[in-house]
């Protein structure tokens, strides 16, 4: 007979969008717990009535400790773990300096495994258990990442980025061989265990049209794949990208002629939208990733998280390293507290709680199985120390409630903050 095992502490649990909604939309238990059986959880509610209906349990008291679902890191580029942090460069300059040197290296298959474990063993140490991240070119990039999910457990979405222009020799496909390559890696990793295939064409400046065209057929072949791309990060791009495609309407009209919108597609960036873009994005239900470290580490501009949300655009949260300065979902959240404020909108912290979990994960379609503690989904969770640091502990402790409690975490702290790390109910940090 599997085991039962109860996980003791606070707990916050959403019942509905506390994007939309704020707090209201939270539940907290200052003794709170969660049940976990062969991975999953079966249980969560307040301690004394899951020890009352699980008396068989094994109990793991995590004290005042915080469990919360995994975070979800809805837009990020593992083979730039090695760049993160790299100086003085806005986008167009920073990807041909430091970006597409590094993902070069990628060719070869022994130093893709090596970056791909030392990213994911970061992820795990900041408490993030699932990703949607950007591969290179070379299609042994991803079968790196998704086996070196694959030995941790981890449910990740994942693709071969496709350029067939504006890219340096060594680092360009063609329409044809992006087509093909993606088609087989599709083939081998959708749904082997917890990874997804992600269709994954860089953004429109570095894909001539043949190339858009045949990631829009490869997507109407596989609707069920998401689709992962860049859009309206700076303005200096988004006059490339008029340049390069003059008979578009507007940027995000270089992905739609080619069947490239949808509901299963996520938008890194979308900072500099015109009326039609946002218009269009809601009515396709495509999904806006936010990567706030991002929007202000090579320059991009500030993202417009209420007026969106208040449009009722889908909306995730991202690191996108190493474009973004950090591998921290708590980082991220500070990072979107601090544009909101700059554009007058500071977003509560249930808003980017729920941002970096349950919203992420219904941006890639998996709010089903990963992003929140309610009975069924995966047992991939966390366990914060609200008091990580001297520092945190002395502002938590005037906390009145739990908002107040959390909020020093997210914005001071880091990988400290993460006591416990479980993907699939088994410890992977602590
Ligand atoms: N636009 C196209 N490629 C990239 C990338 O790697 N990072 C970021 N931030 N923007 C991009
Ligand atoms: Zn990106």
């Amino acid at each position: 007979m599997t085991e039962t095992i109860l996980h003791l502490g606070q707990t916050i649990r959403f019942d509905g969008d506390a994007l939309r909604d704020g707090p209201s939309a939270a539940r907290h238990e200052r003794h709170g717990a969660i049940a976990v059986r062969d991975g999953h959880i079966v249980a969560a509610g307040p301690a004394d009535t899951l020890r009352a209906e699980h008396p068989g349990a094994r109990v793991e008291h995590h004290g005042a400790g915080l469990i919360l679902p995994g975070f979800v890191d809805a837009h990020a580029h593992y083979p730039q773990t090695g760049i993160i942090a790299s100086w003085g460069k806005r986008l167009i300059d920073w990807l041909e300096t430091y970006t597409f040197p590094e993902e070069m290296r990628f060719a070869d298959p022994a130093y893709a495994a090596d970056v791909a474990a030392r990213y994911l063993d970061l992820l795990i140490e900041h408490g993030t258990t699932t990703v949607c991240s950007f591969c290179t070119i070379h299609p042994a990039s991803v079968d790196a990442f998704f086996a070196a999910a694959e030995a941790r457990g981890m449910r990740v979405a994942a693709g071969k980025t496709c350029m067939d222009r504006n890219a340096p020799e060594g680092l360009r496909d063609t329409a044809r061989s992006a087509y093909d390559d993606s088609a087989a890696l599709l083939a081998r990793w959708h749904g082997r265990g917890r990874a997804d295939y992600v269709i994954t064409p860089r953004f429109s400046p570095t894909s001539t049209p043949e190339q858009l065209e045949a990631m829009g057929a490869l997507w109407a072949e596989n609707p069920g794949c998401l689709m992962q791309t860049h859009l309206s990060e700076q303005t200096d791009e988004i006059a490339w990208v008029k340049s390069l495609f003059p008979e578009a309407r507007d940027y995000l009209d270089t992905y739609e002629r080619f069947g490239l919108l949808g509901e299963r597609g996520l938008y890194g960036h979308a900072i500099h939208l015109e009326p039609r873009e946002r218009d269009r994005l809601r009515e396709a239900g495509a999904a806006l990733v936010h990567c706030p470290t991002s929007n202000t580490f090579i320059g991009s501009g500030l993202f417009d998280l209420a007026g969106l949300t208040a449009e009722g655009q889908r909306i995730g949260l991202a690191t996108d390293t190493g474009g973004g300065s950090s591998f921290s979902m708590l980082r991220t959240m500070a990072a979107a507290y601090e544009i909101g404020q700059l554009r007058g909108t500071p977003p509560h912290p249930a808003q980017l709680l729920w941002l970096a979990t349950e919203g992420s994960a219904r941006t890639m379609h998996m709010a089903d199985r990963v992003g929140g503690l309610e009975p069924g989904r995966e047992a991939d969770f966390v366990v914060l120390d609200l008091a990580s640091t001297p520092a945190i502990a002395q502002a938590t402790a005037r906390a009145e409630d739990i908002w107040e409690a959390l909020f020093p975490t997210i914005m001071l702290g880091d990988d400290r903050a993460v006591a416990g790390t479980w993907v699939l109910g088994r410890r992977l940090k602590g």
